[in-house]
């Protein structure tokens, strides 16, 4: 998996510095991103595919009342010796999984400017590279990978690559979505234009922009020269834009996503995510899928 191809992008860059409000009063004390997938934080799902794809250099920008996730990917002693007393080789070994598995970096974001603005914090850590960002909320099932592509488009045409689904209409204006070309590859898109959240009358396209990215080094001097767009935050749209029509740091490419993703800072993708991790499970799986057919039977229509 990590071949010779990961040599140039080695670093990931995990934003968890947003507020989380869509899920208050949840997230008023804990991070969204430590809301439970099961029986594993959303965040480690996150940071085991960037390793999984080779990505052991991994940044977290995170902000207020987050300690929780540097708690959680630390070594918890006092946790693993009680385990250890009892014997409890399994749960010992799950706690010690958590605290993975990669070079962990974090840094600060303070005031929460917006996804650009987060992008920016990681300028100093990244340097001069291309570098992987992705989004500390939003998971990609690890049954379809989508970096291993994006790392092979970028391999192919450098410059910058985005993470791109088709979404209903009605659900465009969630997103950033991009007007692109068709490229001789299946899948792969040539952007020509991005707009954040646009309203389902004015979008380019169907094409929404999902939570992983990797970008060219440039665009932090994109970034510093962006003034705050929709919402008064600096967008990470916004800089993409301007890098997709001046061509100045490289083609912007798209990769079309047809796998299985969950929003995990939405309650109702949440939801989802849990019930369709859950049936899948070797353990839980059998039970819980039990349950679940008699309880939707029973459903009042
Ligand atoms: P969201 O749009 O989901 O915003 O951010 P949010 O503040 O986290 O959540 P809501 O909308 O209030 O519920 C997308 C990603 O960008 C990060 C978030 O942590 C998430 O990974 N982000 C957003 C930052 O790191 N800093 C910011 O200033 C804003």
């Amino acid at each position: 998996m990590a071949g010779t191809r990961t040599r140039t992008v080695t670093k990931a860059v995990v934003t968890v510095a947003g507020l989380g409000t869509r899920f208050l009063p949840a997230t008023k004390a804990t991070p969204k991103e430590m809301l439970p997938v099961v029986d594993k934080p959303a965040i480690q799902y996150v940071v085991e595919e960037a390793v999984a794809a080779g990505l052991d250099d991994v940044l977290l920008v995170t902000g207020r009342n987050k300690n929780a996730i540097e708690n959680h990917f630390d070594r918890n002693w006092e946790l693993e010796n009680a385990l250890e007393a009892k014997g409890d080789h399994e749960r010992l070994a799950r706690v010690r999984e958590s605290s993975v598995t990669a070079d962990l970096h974090y840094t600060r974001q303070g005031d929460p400017r917006g996804l650009g603005h987060a992008v920016l914090c990681a300028a100093r850590h990244v340097g001069q590279q291309p570098f992987v960002v992705l989004l500390g909320d939003d998971l990609i099932d690890p049954r379809d990978p989508l970096l291993e592509t994006m790392l092979d488009v970028h391999a192919r045409h450098g410059g910058s690559v985005v993470a791109l689904m088709q979404v209903p209409r009605d659900q465009i204006h969630l997103y950033g979505c991009a007007a692109a070309s068709p490229t001789d590859e299946a899948d792969v898109v040539r952007i020509d234009d991005l707009v954040e959240k646009p309203d389902a009358d004015r979008a380019p396209s169907d094409l929404a922009i999902i939570g992983r990215y990797l970008l060219a080094p440039g665009v932090f001097d994109v970034l510093r020269a962006t003034d705050p767009g929709r919402g008064g935050e600096i967008q990470l749209t916004d800089a993409l834009r301007t890098m997709a029509r001046s061509g100045e740091h490289g083609p912007v490419h798209g990769v079309v996503f047809r796998g299985r993703r969950y929003d995990t800072g939405d309650r109702l993708d949440y939801l989802k995510t849990v019930v369709s991790l859950a049936v899948e499970r070797d353990d839980l799986g059998p039970q819980f899928r039990g349950w679940l057919r008699t309880f939707v039977a029973e459903l009042p229509a």
